[in-house]
């Protein structure tokens, strides 16, 4: 396994009034940084997942509205603001924290369209939204970490780490942090059909860690559960309903199932910002669809006649009960939830 290199990427940065990140389509094969302080190319990049991860979708958005208002002159500032924020809120619609942020900024706009300096203050804003970010992923990490009672062998899903949020990440952190303790001894990276978070970006991260992996198409965590191969399950959330409903990327909620038949521990890790407070249950939680490309497709290149049909959901709702575990910076909630 590869010395640590842990600090020698990141995934989103603000840096002389421009955002700066890394375009993870191209990972791992290619680290290239994108430079930018035009609020729709990040509404792009959030489109085309060049960023991604509820998290930093948010951060980014936040950053986003601060820099549509960068040279604007105050007469403009209220049109300006209001597309950006309608350009924003069409980017993807799972992942609450791009509603938690874009609101965020909206009542700090609200309460101050007469200040000369709106820009620097919604700056202020943004940058607070991503510092408690990093707050809350070292939270979950050492939270998370105090789960582990013995040397653990992790199956984890999608990318929850530094690339994914504004920090060091949710689940991920909490196997890194229990890496450092000694209690973990092998971690399996679903691949995370279709568009490969797994295999091209937790492998990425669980590399540069130094954590020994390996990875796995989504079809085989059956039989490695089956082959006692696996202690526990922890996923990100893209959005917790108030009963603990979690949606998440898809391939979740079988991961939930199949631990629930093997009596695997499965846990979600994720910051309270990705609490949505005003839905009930997880039949509120709207399921972002993908363009079918993305299945018929496979690194570019066409896999199947082009006229088939694709079922293409991005994420699924695990229902609460089959959460053993809900890891915030708080705490950690067990079943039954209620986040009222
Ligand atoms: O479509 P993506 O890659 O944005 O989906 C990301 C996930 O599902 C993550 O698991 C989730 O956002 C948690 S990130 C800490």
């Amino acid at each position: 396994m590869s010395v640590i290199e842990a600090d020698s990427y990141f995934s989103i940065k603000f840096e002389n009034d421009r955002f700066i990140f890394l375009d993870q389509t191209k990972l791992p094969l290619q680290e290239v940084y994108v430079e930018t302080d035009d609020y729709n190319r990040i509404a792009e990049a959030i489109e085309r997942l060049e960023v991604r991860g509820a998290p930093a979708i948010g951060i980014s958005a936040a950053y986003a509205l601060a820099l549509s208002l960068k040279d604007i002159s105050s007469d403009k500032s209220v049109d300006r603001f209001y597309s950006a924020y309608k350009r924003l809120e069409k980017t993807r619609p799972t992942a609450v924290n791009l509603f938690y942020a874009l609101t965020e900024i909206k009542k700090v706009f609200e309460s101050n369209t007469e200040s000369q300096s709106l820009y620097q203050t919604i700056l202020t804003r943004a940058k607070e939204i991503h510092q408690n970010d990093i707050a809350f992923c070292d939270k979950i990490g050492e939270n998370g970490s105090k789960l582990f009672l013995k040397k653990s062998k992790v199956l984890t899903h999608c990318n929850t780490g530094k690339l994914a949020t504004g920090g060091d990440g949710t689940a991920f952190n909490v196997i890194k942090k229990a890496f450092k303790l000694g209690l973990v001894n092998f971690v399996y990276a679903d691949e995370t059909r279709p568009l490969l978070q797994g295999s091209r970006l937790t492998a990425f991260e669980l590399e540069k860690n130094g954590i020994p992996f390996a990875i796995q198409t989504d079809s085989m965590a059956a039989v490695l559960m089956q082959q006692n191969k696996v202690d526990l399950v922890i996923t990100g959330a893209d959005r917790i309903a108030l009963n603990g409903d979690t949606a998440n990327k898809i391939g979740t909620y079988n991961l939930a199932v199949l631990c629930n038949y093997h009596n695997v521990p499965f846990y979600i890790a994720a910051p309270t910002t990705t609490i949505d407070r005003t839905i009930p249950t997880g039949s509120d939680i709207k399921i972002e669809y993908r363009n079918k490309n993305e299945i018929t497709n496979f690194n570019g290149n066409q896999v199947t006649p082009p006229n088939y049909e694709a079922f293409s959901p991005a994420f699924d709702v695990t229902p609460s009960h089959l959460i053993s575990g809900i890891i915030t910076e708080e705490t950690i909630y067990f079943f039954p939830y209620n986040f009222l």
